[in-house]
């Protein structure tokens, strides 16, 4: 019994704090709103603003899994996929910086067309 009016008393203030993250979620999501981290300075030069490559050596990162390119960011990062750019770019990355990176390119919306 004592119990149940315990997890009562703390269920309304999560019930709460959910509601209010839904609708801040749904806010979040305007096109354009939400801001690129300081980082993805080092990568437009290449990547483009949004993540589509640039230049023709360069691929496409916007759009990507937040998976993939936190796996890939800490490979270059670690040397064990290399290449000379993304090596020294990657290396003085941290790993909060890297997760910043991977959700902002990985939140990026892409559209596909059959060719
Ligand atoms: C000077 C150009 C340049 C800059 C600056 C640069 N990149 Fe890259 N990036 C490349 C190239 C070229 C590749 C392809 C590497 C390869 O062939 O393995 C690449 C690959 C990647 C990949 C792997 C993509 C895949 O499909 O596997 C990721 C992720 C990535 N870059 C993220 C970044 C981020 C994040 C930044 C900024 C912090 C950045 N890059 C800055 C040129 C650049």
């Amino acid at each position: 019994m004592r119990l149940t009016r315990v997890a009562r008393a703390q269920g309304a203030p999560l019930l709460l704090a959910g509601l209010l993250g839904l609708a801040g979620g749904v806010g979040a999501q305007e096109p354009g709103q939400v801001k690129a981290p300081v980082k993805t300075g080092l990568c437009v030069t290449c990547h483009g603003a949004l993540g589509m490559g640039a230049t023709p050596d360069t691929p496409h990162i916007a759009a990507q899994p937040q998976i993939y390119l936190v796996a890939q960011l800490k490979a270059f990062r670690s040397g064990e996929r290399k290449h000379a750019v993304m090596n020294v770019i990657a290396r003085p990355l941290t790993d909060t910086e890297i997760t910043e990176l991977a959700d902002w390119y990985s939140s990026v919306r892409i559209e596909v067309r059959a060719p």
